[in-house]
């Protein structure tokens, strides 16, 4: 039995269904071909995961293919009422807007109650809940996708303290998933959020980005596109076996912008933008060297990359301005304002709506397809751990999306694959 905030929505949520379904070409094939084969025919799936129209589409095209579904958010700010009530016409859903920490994992566990057989979590607090309270629900489990950065790097955590009990793939670390949701949707839908919750100028602004992975360099491109003058806040760590802070440093540098460390940075920004998955990047140290009136906001997964408790704490007066803005007088008088809690700028409503539908077309499309290759894999063919998204799937998508927009590409010719296999030993 769902749990949402007002039914009587549901006809306006249908409507926003409506538009993401017309809008999702890659979704809509998959959807034809589940309904057909029922790939999930007997399965139950449990969702966590920001539950606003596309998403939706997702979660419909999973039970066309035979899944009894049961969803929650994946946070407690993100969830389009509308869309929830008519979700839960047709489905058990358990999600509504401005929840309490109780409230949400009250949610989480509705969803668990559910037994499912997969389940599909964004930032890993539902696999985490099966790990830990809700044991109970381990053997039942054939596998699970994780949505994001922030997810894995968890999930790679407890896999490398052998605590990691059942398969999951890395959906986020698909190419067709970082290379467009991470980057192009979650700038076009970062900028759109912060212009919609203070309806300030960008053009001339100094915007500090933190970050420059996937998706702080799209955030800082599209921002640099508004005309602001972008610098970029990186930190000297090892991402992976090719990857580093520097490296990014120095590829945003060779993009064209300014780089410097937070405290430099503190001084010169108008708008500030976490894009991290790390923790206190914005700090009382740098919050009391910030401009009267500088605007915080976060794009990273949890809300930890500003310190709000340490922000509060050093101000005199605490004022909600508007919807999404509040306003921290600090020692001084300065006034330094907080988008979304330091939550998801992007996705906490009013003003966050989300990525752009296309976006998502793709991110889900990667989603459904590799819960159909756990709900088709034999027993035990699937080990405990954090598995890739196979290449298949990746390059499916990819031609899917391309696809649907109307772009052919040519197949390499014999003569250039031989060319590109062969190797010349010198004469
Ligand atoms: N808002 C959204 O819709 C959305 C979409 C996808 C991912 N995410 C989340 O955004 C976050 C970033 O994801 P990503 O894919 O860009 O990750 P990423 O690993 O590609 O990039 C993160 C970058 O932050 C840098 N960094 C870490 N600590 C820092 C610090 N203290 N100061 C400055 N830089 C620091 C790292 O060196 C790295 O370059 C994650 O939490 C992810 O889950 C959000």
């Amino acid at each position: 039995m769902s749990k949402v905030k007002d039914h009587t929505l549901s006809a306006k949520g249908e409507k926003e269904l409506e538009w993401a379904r017309r809008n999702m070409p890659a979704m809509a094939a998959i959807r034809a071909r589940f309904a057909k084969e029922q790939p999930f025919k007997g399965l139950t799936i449990s969702t966590a995961l920001h539950l606003e129209k596309k998403t939706g589409i997702l979660l419909e095209t999973l039970a066309a293919g035979g899944a009894k579904v049961y969803a929650s958010s994946c946070n407690p700010l993100t969830t389009d009422d509308t869309v929830a009530a008519a979700m839960a016409k047709k489905m058990d859903v358990f999600a509504w807007s401005g929840q309490t920490n109780d409230e949400y994992y009250f949610c989480l566990n509705s969803v668990l109650d559910g037994k499912p057989d997969i389940v599909i979590d964004d930032g890993c607090d539902l696999i985490g809940l099966l790990h830990g309270k809700r044991k109970e629900g381990l053997a039942k489990i054939k596998g699970a996708c994780e949505e994001t950065t922030t997810g894995i790097t968890r999930l790679r955590a407890m896999e490398k303290a052998g605590k990691l009990l059942f398969p999951v793939y890395s959906v986020n670390d698909a190419y067709a998933k970082y290379l467009i949701d991470n980057q192009i949707g979650t700038a076009q839908s970062a900028v759109e959020a912060i212009s919609r919750a203070t309806n300030s100028l960008i053009a001339g602004k100094t915007v500090v980005i933190a970050g420059y992975g996937w998706c702080g360099r799209g955030v800082a491109s599209r921002m640099k596109g508004l005309g602001a003058n972008v610098i970029v806040v990186e930190i000297a760590g090892t991402l992976g076996p090719h990857e580093s802070g520097m490296h990014r440093a120095l590829s945003a540098l060779y993009d064209g912008f300014r780089v410097m460390s937070m405290p430099s940075a503190a001084r010169e920004g108008d708008i500030f933008i976490t894009a991290t998955g790390n923790k206190n990047v914005l700090d009382s140290q740098h919050f009391s060297l910030m401009k009267n009136g500088a605007i915080l906001c976060n794009t990273g997964h949890f809300n930890v990359e500003i310190n709000e408790p340490a922000l509060r704490k050093m101000s005199s007066k605490v004022e909600d301005m508007k919807d999404n803005v509040v306003g921290y007088t600090i020692t001084g008088g300065k006034t330094i304002y907080l988008l979304s809690e330091g939550r998801l700028v992007n996705l906490a409503r009013p003003s966050g709506q989300g990525h752009p539908i296309e976006i998502m077309d793709g991110s889900f499309a990667v989603q459904a397809l590799c819960c159909e290759q756990i709900a088709k894999a034999k027993k035990g063919a699937l080990k405990p751990g954090v598995m890739d998204v196979p290449t298949e799937i990746d390059n499916a998508v990819a031609t899917l999306l391309i696809e649907s927009r109307g772009v052919r590409l040519e197949k390499p010719t014999k003569e250039q694959i031989e060319y590109a296999e062969s190797f010349d030993e010198g004469t």
